[in-house]
């Protein structure tokens, strides 16, 4: 009668258990990093609030800067961030927001700022200009509109959310 039964020795049992005890161990360590390192990818992204800026009877044909705070969540780091926006009321009454970074290396821009380009958007940093509705100007350096922020008015105020790029790109 032979005996088929394989044997598992002592050396074979010590290697499987270190391993599996060693295996189970590194997981309980890097389990939590990798949870850690991914937790913003994980969490649901939320809108961004609109803000109250200004008070709709102060808004005029001209635009005027006025500088706001939206709070802002990067990963784990929360934050009120400083920005502001130009206002104006278009020809049909309508509020209109425009963010003053400059489309081509993000400087900010200025209404009416220089004496050669009057009733126009201004950028400094390498002369980009944009018509009043933040449409730039063909020949400057700029190569896109001014971003449009989100814009409500309610109770008298004008709020203000998101400044995105026209036609939704
Ligand atoms: S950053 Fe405005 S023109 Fe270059």
């Amino acid at each position: 009668m032979s005996e088929n039964k394989q044997r598992v020795s002592r050396r074979q049992f010590l290697n499987y258990t270190l391993t599996g005890v060693g295996g189970f161990m590194a997981a309980g360590m890097l389990m939590p990093m990798v949870r850690f390192a991914i937790d913003p990818l994980l969490q649901p992204q939320t809108e961004q609030d609109m803000v109250q800026v200004v008070s709709v009877d102060k808004i005029t044909n001209e635009p005027q800067k006025f500088d706001f705070k939206i709070h802002q969540i990067d990963a784990w780091y929360e934050s009120d961030v400083s920005t502001s926006a130009w206002v104006y009321k278009n020809d049909n009454g309508d509020v209109v927001a425009l963010s003053p970074v400059c489309k081509h290396l993000g400087c900010a821009v200025a209404w009416n700022d220089d004496p050669a380009n009057p009733n126009r958007f201004f950028c400094p940093c390498h002369y980009g200009l944009y018509e009043k509705d933040g449409t730039n100007v063909p020949g400057t350096p700029p190569m896109a509109p001014l971003d449009v922020f989100e814009s409500q008015v309610k109770d008298g105020y004008l709020y203000l959310g998101k400044a995105k790029p026209r036609g939704g790109a």
